[in-house]
């Protein structure tokens, strides 16, 4: 069995789906530990929801970014895990962070990269009259959104629609695809190797 280590910051609604497709096998892994930078999220709640380990370190208590990362390295590496999942995980992370879980890390970044890194992603990709909107599902390196790409889900985006049915659109096509790419990878389907996704056949 895999382990899987998971870091939030909000909602948690990406580590609900990643929690379920675990419970019910189709995620052949086990989530070792929850960890959020911030105190009082739903995200927390959804982590005792399904009985996983939790942990609040927040970043306001260090007083330089490498530090914060430190104290994350420090409750991640014991564990030892097959991949960390950043979920909604709202900092930016030092090069000894990246460096450490180097082919270990991905994250899911809710644009068609390398269109939009960064905040506000929705509202730069309807206010620049796009036709397409999506999400990006990659491994992370020293650069911020910047790191190899494994896969990516696009909707047509919809004028007369508003913002928040737009969020919930890309939020379902999150909670399919994020699950099914951690998936893949704890069964060796999909790794990283000299800074290139490989994709093996099922
Ligand atoms: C997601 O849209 C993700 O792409 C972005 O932050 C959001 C987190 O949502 N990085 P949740 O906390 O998983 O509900």
């Amino acid at each position: 069995m895999k382990k899987i280590v998971v870091l939030i910051s909000g909602g948690g609604s990406n580590l609900e789906a990643i929690a379920k497709a675990c419970q019910i096998g189709n995620i052949p892994a086990s989530i070792e530990l929850v960890i959020s930078n911030q105190s009082n999220v739903k995200g927390l709640e959804r982590a005792k929801k399904f009985h996983l380990m939790s942990k609040v370190i927040e970043h306001q208590n260090f007083n330089t970014r490498e530090e914060f990362d430190q104290a994350l390295l420090e409750q991640i590496l014991p564990i030892e895990p097959d991949l960390v999942v950043l979920a909604g995980f709202m900092r930016i992370l030092s090069n000894d962070f990246t460096e450490a879980l180097n082919g270990k890390l991905i994250n899911i970044h809710p644009s068609l990269l390398p269109d939009y890194p960064g905040l506000n992603t929705h509202k730069q990709a309807v206010e620049n009259g796009d036709l397409m909107h999506g999400i990006t599902v990659h491994y992370v390196n020293n650069q911020l959104d910047g790191g190899p790409i494994i896969t990516q889900g696009a909707l047509k985006i919809d004028p007369a629609q508003s913002e928040a049915k737009l969020i919930s659109r890309i939020q379902k096509i999150e909670h399919a695809v994020y699950p099914k790419v951690i998936a893949d990878i704890a069964k060796g389907y999909i790794g990283l190797q000299d800074d290139e996704v490989k994709f093996e056949a099922e």
